[in-house]
């Protein structure tokens, strides 16, 4: 699913060959099967598979000699292996979230990047997605006043599948969904102090609807909940309130106009966003860091890697009950 959502985005532009494509299921690497997206459009595309060579085995096109970049959307328990030797050999690797599957794991393969010549990002998209990328420039530039509260929002019914059913392999909503938003809380704010989280398990034996509190010396209050346990039927869901000292902000994904600002004394506006998803962004992003030969700052491998350790925090929490200290 992920792998054709990004293809579709290197397949529109006029600054990249797409030389190869892999994937160990035949009725995925021949075009016939298709995996279905979350959110309308993605995935969507109708790149000719058969224009291009293609590799049953990861490791294969990995290693393939004339390929600068690697994209790799596998299953988060071969992002690891997969992105160190993409590392190893030289590419460029553009790496879907989680960067690992263990926080271990994630730090070790940012610390790899920092020595490697080719680049490591991770693809924590929804720091590009129009409508956050917008909150972002609004709470740095303060054109609303600080920050009272934020509260971040991503559930949905279960994606189904062996992956995604599988605790172990995907880590359950919390490691594979909630990720997003405990990410974009470190992205806006910095790194939390603690975090305090509630949750429950029901279908992969990790954590599959979580409710976190992050606790920053500047704000006084930060949240998020993540789930796919919503009733099959229920939409994909991401929506965020924020409410500065002078305005708020409310992004829902499945409202026409997605971005309503209310201000003092003035009609609710809506904002105008730029279109599509965060995928052309963050790619697009990434391509220019290689032009310009400069390391990834809108994400580094270090903050993919904190975002898994915070996680984990947030997991310890609900198994403890008590609020855990990011260290
Ligand atoms: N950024 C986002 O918004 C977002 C959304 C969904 C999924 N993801 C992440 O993307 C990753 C993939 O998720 P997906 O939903 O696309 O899964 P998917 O099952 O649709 O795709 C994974 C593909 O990898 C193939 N594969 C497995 N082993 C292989 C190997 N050794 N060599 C070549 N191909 C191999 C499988 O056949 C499968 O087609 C996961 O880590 C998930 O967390 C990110």
């Amino acid at each position: 699913m992920m792998g054709n959502s990004h293809l579709d985005v290197y397949s529109h532009r006029s600054d990249v060959e797409v030389v190869a494509v892999s994937d160990s299921d035949p009725a995925r690497l021949s075009g016939e099967e298709k995996a279905a997206g979350n959110i309308e459009g993605q995935a969507a595309g109708s790149f000719d598979l058969h224009s291009v060579m293609r590799f049953d085995e990861g490791m294969d096109l990995i290693n393939f000699e004339d390929i600068d970049l690697v994209d790799i959307c596998l299953p988060t328990p071969l992002h690891y292996d997969y992105a160190c030797a993409g590392l190893k050999c030289g590419k460029h690797v553009l790496l879907e979230k989680p960067l690992a599957r263990t926080a271990d794991k994630a730090f070790a393969l940012a610390q790899l990047s920092q020595t490697s010549s080719g680049f490591l990002m991770p693809a924590m998209c929804i720091r590009f997605w129009p409508g956050w990328s917008w909150l972002q420039r609004k709470i740095e530039d303060q054109e609303f006043g600080k920050v009272r509260s934020a509260h971040f929002r991503r559930v949905a019914s279960h994606p189904g599948g062996p992956f995604y059913s599988d605790g172990q392999a995907c880590g359950g909503a919390i490691m594979d969904l909630h990720i997003h938003d405990s990410d974009i809380t470190q992205f806006y704010f910095g790194r939390p102090k603690s975090v305090q989280s509630f949750g429950y398990s029901c279908i992969t034996g990790e954590i599959d609807h979580i409710f976190t509190r992050y606790e920053f010396e500047d704000i006084p209050l930060v949240t998020a909940e993540g789930s796919w346990s919503m009733v099959e039927g229920f939409p994909f869901t991401m929506q965020y309130t924020v409410n500065f000292e002078n305005a708020a902000a409310d992004f829902d994904l499945n409202r026409k106009d997605q971005l309503l600002l209310y201000r003092k004394g003035r009609e609710p506006e809506s904002v105008a966003l730029l279109p599509g998803m965060g995928y052309e962004y963050e790619i697009d992003y990434f391509l220019d860091c290689i032009k310009r030969g400069r390391q990834p700052r809108m994400v580094t491998a270090e903050d993919g890697a904190w975002a898994v350790k915070i996680i984990e925090a947030e997991s310890a929490s609900i198994k403890t009950g008590h609020a855990v200290s990011i260290e």
